[in-house]
């Protein structure tokens, strides 16, 4: 069955990996839901990744299966101006007839100017941006409430998505 939502993720160090699993078990208790990660074709060490972030627009090869849903909540996190693997993934698929909600995790600074410049970016790209949602990396580790709240929210906002266009699959 052709898959109306995808997760879609980027994660060097399991943060945002989280988040995007958790998602995808909220999403998949109730509807047909599929898991994606970018993965970099090379997984360069720390001081690349972070000169590479402060390069606007520069991206790097990676793997990701194909997105077949006509929603997508992308997951990644916050580094310096850019992540590369996202930058390409933008860059390599046709995102025109999709809806996108973005989702960043980011340790503790500039993430709100990141997640406007990003929804920006990627406004240019989709259909349509349906939210941008920045979660703290220490927020997520400690499984506290704000965590859970937005991942009921980010879950809610899909239900609310899916019911506008005619309803959606249930889980096989
Ligand atoms: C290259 C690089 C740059 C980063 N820049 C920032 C930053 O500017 N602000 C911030 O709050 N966190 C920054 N971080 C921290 C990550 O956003 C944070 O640890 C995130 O949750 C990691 O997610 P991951 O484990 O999925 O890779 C950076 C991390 C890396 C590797």
């Amino acid at each position: 069955m052709k898959k109306k939502v995808n997760v879609v993720f980027y994660s060097r160090t399991g943060i945002t990996r989280r988040v995007a699993e958790k998602i995808f078990s909220w999403l998949s208790k109730k509807m047909e839901v599929g898991i994606t990660e970018i993965k970099p074709k090379v997984n360069y060490p720390y001081f690349v990744w972070l000169f590479l972030s402060f390069l606007p627009k520069v991206g790097v090869k990676v793997d990701c299966e194909p997105i077949d849903g006509n929603l997508v909540v992308l997951c990644f996190p916050k580094w310096t101006i850019n992540c590369p693997p996202i930058t390409r993934f933008l860059q390599r698929n046709d995102l025109s007839e999709k809806k996108l909600i973005i989702v960043i995790s980011y340790g503790g600074f500039g993430e709100k100017q990141y997640g406007y410049n990003y929804r920006k970016e990627i406004e240019k790209k989709c259909k349509e941006v349906k939210g941008v949602f920045l979660i703290k990396r220490s927020n997520i580790l400690k499984e506290k409430e704000e965590f859970e709240h937005l991942i009921q929210e980010i879950a809610k906002l899909v239900e609310n998505e899916l019911e506008k266009t005619g309803g959606y699959p249930p889980p096989s």
